[in-house]
């Protein structure tokens, strides 16, 4: 979905910015808040946001760009995240990553989030997701699995479609 701003966003964010001190204070909380609504952060975003916070766009763009839970791209309908943090890693990880790129037709080497075309499937790796004991682990959406083999992987695009 394209960046529009709208009553309702102006509110929330108006909203937010309310809580604190100096408007700039409020930069992640607006960009979480479009983010959810949007699904991504887009130029358009940044400058809107900028404008409402006045600042210049770069300041709010060097926040979109540090923080890797705000995305610059639009994001698929299923969003994959497989965690490579050390347990996961020695369990499988990257392994389960490679299989969910070449069943959904994805670079396995590529990095940061891929979406598949038709905008189903966004794969991505993650850092610890707090269950190290049971590796390799993954989120897709809201979900979250334990010890995925392929198998399982394969189960869990499967009931996405
Ligand atoms: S290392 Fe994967 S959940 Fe902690």
């Amino acid at each position: 979905m394209s960046f529009q701003s709208t009553p309702e966003l102006e509110a929330e964010v108006n909203e937010l910015i309310s809580h604190y001190p100096v408007k700039r204070a409020a930069s992640l909380m607006v960009l979480h808040a479009i983010q959810e609504r949007f699904g991504w952060i887009s130029q358009s975003a940044v400058e809107w946001t900028a404008k409402k916070l006045e600042l210049q766009p770069i300041n709010v763009y060097e926040i979109v760009t540090f923080y890797p839970m705000l995305r610059q791209e639009p994001q698929g309908k299923y969003q994959i995240k497989v965690c490579r943090t050390l347990s996961c890693a020695l369990g499988g990880a990257y392994e389960l990553h490679k299989h969910f790129c070449t069943k959904l037709g994805l670079d396995a080497h590529k990095h940061g989030p891929q979406t598949t075309p038709d905008g189903k499937f966004t794969v991505e790796f993650v850092e610890c997701l707090a269950s190290c004991g049971t590796a390799p682990v993954m989120m897709c959406g809201d979900a979250f699995y334990e010890g995925v083999s392929h198998k399982k992987a394969d189960e869990i695009v499967a009931a996405c479609k």
